[in-house]
């Protein structure tokens, strides 16, 4: 079977090419840090994202998907070039903009499931909602690695992420399950990246 939905093609694209950019650019971060602690975390972060590219590749491989060569390409680029900017730019704004990303890939997953059942197609729900969450357990974990740092501020009220904001309504501490997670970035439908 074909997919119809051409948004939910180029979402599907996008994140396997950019879950790899993801995984180059916290090779990057944790080369950049000292502590073992984390970089232990950091490496964990990055096998996640090696599996989230696994995953999505298998459900593009299930619709005959392609593998788009130029989003390989550009976000190939884009993951080497944050992760060497982590040895040039401190500490703070590796752990920032990494959480600002995985609070915005969050959404990419809900909604990617929410097209998926508009299709009628429900064998992708747990798969989905596995990795928005875990995306957004990603985001927490930045988060509370910058929480007292004295950039946050003014980085929150410039690029719109930090204590207050997040591009998802999603609750950790409050999780809906998967039967209702269609709750979930009703207003954050942005779809491709
Ligand atoms: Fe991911
Ligand atoms: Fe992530």
């Amino acid at each position: 079977m074909k997919l119809k939905n051409p948004r939910l093609v180029r979402s599907l694209q996008t994140a396997y090419s950019a879950e790899r950019a993801a995984s180059f650019a916290y090779i990057g971060h944790a080369a950049s840090l000292r502590n073992p602690e984390d970089v232990e975390a950091i490496r964990r972060i990055e096998q996640d994202e090696w599996d989230h590219r696994r995953e999505v590749r298998a459900i593009m491989d299930a619709y005959q998907v392609p593998v788009s060569r130029w989003l390989e390409w550009k976000y190939w680029w884009i993951g080497r070039l944050i992760g060497l900017s982590c040895h040039l730019i401190g500490k703070f704004m590796p752990y920032f903009f990494a959480g600002k990303l995985e609070s915005g890939n969050v959404c990419e997953y809900f909604v990617m499931m929410k097209e998926f059942r508009e299709l009628g197609i429900n064998r992708h729900d747990e798969a989905l909602y596995e990795m928005g969450v875990r995306e957004k357990e990603h985001e927490v974990y930045f988060l509370g690695m910058i929480k007292g740092a004295s950039w946050l501020p003014l980085f929150e009220k410039v690029f719109s992420w930090g204590v207050e904001q997040s591009a998802n309504d999603v609750d950790l501490d409050d999780l809906l399950g998967v039967d209702r997670a269609d709750a979930y970035c009703r207003k954050f439908r942005s779809g491709v990246r």
